[in-house]
C-alpha cells in the first residue's frame, strides 16, 4: 500500500491536455501562440494551411502539463479540414481583433461552428474558453472597446484578456490564466467548477446594456416609442437606472450605460411639453 503512494501521486501530478484556437483568419491566432511558445513575433502575414500542431509542456502550480495545441486556420475555405479537430477539447482560445469589428461579430458564428460538430451529444459547458481581444497595440484602428469584449465574453461564463502578439502584452497571464482554469477543470471531474461560472451580473444586465449600446435614438435607448409622455419615459428611466445603477450591476460597460440613459431621459424631457 506505502509502496504505492510516491507513484500515484506522480500520475495525479502530470496532465496532458488539448486546446485549439479559434476565430477569423489574420486576427493573429498563429501569433498569439508563437509569442507564447517561442516568444517571438513575426510581421508577415502566412496564413495557417487547415491546421498547424503542436505540443508544449507548462508548468501550472505544482502540476506538469502536456499541451497539444491545434492552431486552426480561420479562413472558411479550410472548413472541412478544421472541422475533424473540435472534439476532446479542454480549452478553446478564441482570438478577434480590435481594429476588426467583423471579427467581433463572428465570434458567435465561431461557438455555432463547435457546436455543430461536436454534435448533440457535445458538451461546451465544460470546456474552457478564453477570449483574446488581440492586437491592442494598434490604438489608432480600435473599434471594439474593453467593455464590449469584456461583456460578450463575461456573460457566457469565459475569460477575457486583452493582448498583442506584436509587443507580448496579455499573453503570458492570459496563458497562465487559460491553463489554470483548465486544471481546476480537471480536478473537478471534467466539469467547469460552479465558482468560475458565477459572473456577478445577470443575463438581463447583460443583454440591458447590449441593447443600449445598438439604440438608434434616445427614443430606442430607454425603450419608448417615439412620442410618449413624460410619465411613460420617466417609467422607463427608473427601470433602467435601477437595474444598471453602478452600485448594483457589475457587468462590463454598465457605468457607460447608465450615464447614456441619464443624458436619454434630460434629451427627451426637453423636448416633451
Ligand atoms: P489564419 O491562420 O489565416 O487563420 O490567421 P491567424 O489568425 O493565425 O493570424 P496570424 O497570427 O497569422 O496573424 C495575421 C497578421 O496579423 C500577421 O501579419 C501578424 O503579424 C499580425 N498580427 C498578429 N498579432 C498581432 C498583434 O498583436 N499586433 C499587430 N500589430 N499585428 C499582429
Ligand atoms: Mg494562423
Amino acid at each position: 500500500m506505502e509502496a504505492n503512494l510516491p507513484k500515484r501521486k506522480e500520475t495525479r501530478k502530470s496532465l496532458r491536455i488539448k486546446v485549439i484556437s479559434m476565430g477569423n483568419a489574420e486576427v493573429g491566432k498563429s501569433c498569439i501562440i508563437k509569442r507564447y511558445c517561442e516568444k517571438r513575433f513575426v510581421p508577415k502575414y502566412l496564413a495557417t494551411i487547415g491546421i498547424d500542431y503542436g505540443v508544449t509542456k507548462v508548468q501550472i502550480r505544482d502540476r506538469e502539463i502536456k499541451v497539444n495545441i491545434f492552431d486552426m486556420a480561420g479562413h472558411p475555405f479550410f472548413y472541412e479540414v478544421r472541422n475533424e479537430f473540435y472534439k476532446d477539447t479542454q480549452g478553446v482560445v478564441l482570438v478577434y481583433d480590435v481594429g476588426q469589428k467583423e471579427s467581433f461579430d463572428a465570434l458567435d458564428g465561431w461557438l455555432a461552428e463547435m457546436k455543430q460538430e461536436l454534435g448533440p451529444h457535445g458538451n461546451m459547458e465544460n470546456i474552457v474558453f478564453v477570449v483574446c481581444a488581440n492586437k491592442i497595440d494598434c490604438t489608432k484602428h480600435r473599434c471594439v472597446d474593453e467593455s464590449e469584449g469584456r461583456l460578450w465574453a463575461e456573460s457566457r461564463g469565459f475569460l477575457y484578456f486583452e493582448t498583442s502578439a506584436q509587443t507580448g502584452e496579455g499573453i503570458n497571464e492570459m496563458f497562465q490564466t487559460f491553463y489554470s482554469a483548465i486544471v481546476d477543470l480537471c480536478d473537478n471531474g471534467g466539469k467547469r467548477p460552479t465558482s468560475s461560472m458565477s459572473v456577478g451580473f445577470t443575463k438581463e444586465q447583460a443583454d440591458t446594456i447590449r441593447r443600449i449600446r445598438n439604440s438608434k435614438d434616445s427614443w430606442d435607448m430607454l425603450g419608448v416609442k417615439p412620442g410618449a409622455t413624460r410619465d411613460e419615459v420617466n417609467k422607463a428611466y427608473r427601470k433602467l437606472a435601477v437595474l444598471l445603477h453602478p452600485d448594483k450591476c457589475m457587468a462590463p460597460g454598465s457605468e457607460d450605460a447608465f450615464k447614456a440613459v441619464v443624458n436619454a431621459r434630460t434629451a427627451l424631457l426637453k423636448t416633451i411639453k
